[in-house]
């Protein structure tokens, strides 16, 4: 958290929205150079800002190979608007042919809000599954677990925390002597959550990404750190050009990779790792590969940097063989927050800030009524001076959620600025899409009630 003052508490309320220095400050990248096709509205609009590898994903998604989504909920409190972005963008991968997991976080739940593991089933299962399929989320591709309920997932957890230490959680979580251990774990489970699904009993190698708001970047970080500490492979650019290979001798793979215990190398094994290396690569199509055992290197003087990826791939897949679980870094992508209807933060525990999906027509009426606005005081200063849509909650309610016409949205912004719409149509505009909106969820929640189960793996019955 130290670097640059900035910090990110994934268990506070208190986030910051200054999303140019986040992106600087934790290196993530931005959307903005991101080419994609059939993009979301939260994707066109700018709401989902930033990423890390996205392009892994969608060059595995271009190219008609295998990736997964997997995002988590934590069942404590009620499903509001807010969280129903990430579910539009796991619907959007899904669309786009990713195979979909859920991660309920009860345990995570429990550590850190008190919520006992009967408890949370229930929150899961009534106030976000339930939505989850009103929103359209495809059953029959989507599997929700419960992290109590997966063995796999704690089991990764605790092997690579072996990877990680207290001063690394110190300095990403802020963590300190007094941090209670339940809490301290949940991490780990959260790595084990988003490192599973690669496992070959969940789906086996493949990109998966993980779409989140921004406060779930440091799991991120601390995710993305560990599986690449597990690689016994090396990849970098070459000093001037090409790609250079290089062994990450470990611990549990020393022998494996030709290590002797009195540090000598087994040249014949060192030699076989290599010709396992070089056929990888051939498999790829480099002709020109510089296998060196003797400096401990391949180089492939004709591959540049973007070839990285299909070159870990392979090298993953050749570390599995020997016995190593050949993790991929996760992919991620990030979305704004929405704004609460007070014009502050949205947070479930403070219900005047947000809208919960299981709230009535006539109550999601009144709170838009309600919500700060962005028109000025009188009706003839707001013709004057005009209103400002980027802090109008009934506005930014529709970029958000509630309206999918780019162009009409755009016109609302300019009329509202001249002054031509006040502030009380904009929330009547809004009104009118959010009462549509809801009364469809409501009905969807009914007639997919049936479907909550179907969503359910095994391991969670
Ligand atoms: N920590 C997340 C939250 O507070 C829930 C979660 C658990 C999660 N495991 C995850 C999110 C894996 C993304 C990926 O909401």
């Amino acid at each position: 958290m130290a670097e640059g003052g900035l910090k990110i508490d994934p268990w506070s309320s208190n986030q910051s929205t200054d999303y140019s220095r986040i992106i600087e400050q934790f290196g993530l990248s931005s959307m903005d150079m991101v080419k994609m096709s059939n993009p979301s509205k939260l994707h066109r609009r700018g709401i989902v800002f930033a990423h890390r590898d996205l392009d892994v994903v969608l060059d595995a998604k271009n190219s008609g190979e295998k990736f997964g989504v997997l995002t988590g909920l934590m069942p404590s409190g009620k499903m509001h608007l807010g969280h129903s972005m990430v579910i539009e963008q796991v619907k959007w991968f899904q669309s786009q042919g990713g195979d979909v997991t859920i991660a309920v976080a009860d345990l995570e739940s429990q550590a850190t809000r008190g919520v006992s593991l009967q408890k949370g089933r229930e929150i899961a299962l009534n106030e976000y599954i339930s939505n989850y399929a009103a929103l359209g989320l495809d059953p029959e591709k989507t599997n929700v677990y419960f992290q109590s309920t997966r063995p796999i997932v704690q089991r990764l957890g605790f092997q690579l925390g072996k990877r990680t230490n207290l001063n690394e959680f110190e300095s990403i979580y802020g963590f300190s002597g007094d941090t209670n251990l339940a809490h301290l774990q949940a991490p780990m489970v959260q790595v084990g959550d988003i490192l599973h699904p690669q496992t070959e009993e969940y789906g086996g190698l493949r990109p998966i990404v993980v779409p989140v708001g921004v406060d779930q970047d440091p799991h991120l970080r601390l995710t993305r750190g560990l599986a690449a500490k597990t690689n016994w492979f090396n990849i970098n650019d070459g000093r001037k050009s090409g790609v250079v290979i290089g062994l990450s001798i470990q611990e549990d793979n020393a022998e494996i990779l030709g290590q002797q215990p009195n540090g000598r190398m087994d040249k014949q094994r060192l030699n076989s790792i290599f010709d396992g290396i070089v056929s990888c690569l051939n498999d790829i199509g480099y002709s020109d590969i510089i296998s060196n055992p003797k400096n401990g290197t391949v180089n492939i003087p004709g591959a540049t940097s973007g070839d990285k990826i299909r070159i870990r791939m392979k090298l993953l897949e050749y570390e599995r063989q020997l016995g190593g679980m050949g993790l991929l870094a996760p992919s991620s992508t990030y979305h704004h927050f929405a704004v609460g209807l007070t014009g502050d933060k949205m947070s479930s525990s403070k219900p005047k800030t947000t809208i919960f999906l299981g709230d009535g027509v006539d109550s999601v009426t009144k709170k838009i009524k309600r919500a700060y606005s962005g028109g000025q005081s009188t009706v003839e200063e707001h013709r004057r001076l005009g209103g400002n849509p980027d802090v109008d909650v009934a506005y930014q309610y529709m970029m958000y959620f509630f309206e999918d016409d780019d162009d009409f949205l755009q016109s609302v912004n300019a009329d509202y600025r001249s002054g031509k719409i006040l502030a009380g149509e904009m929330k009547q505009l809004c009104i009118d899409r959010a009462v549509e909106w809801f009364e469809e969820m409501n009905e969807k929640r009914s007639s997919s009630e049936h479907l909550v189960k179907e969503f359910l793996s095994q391991d969670s019955i």
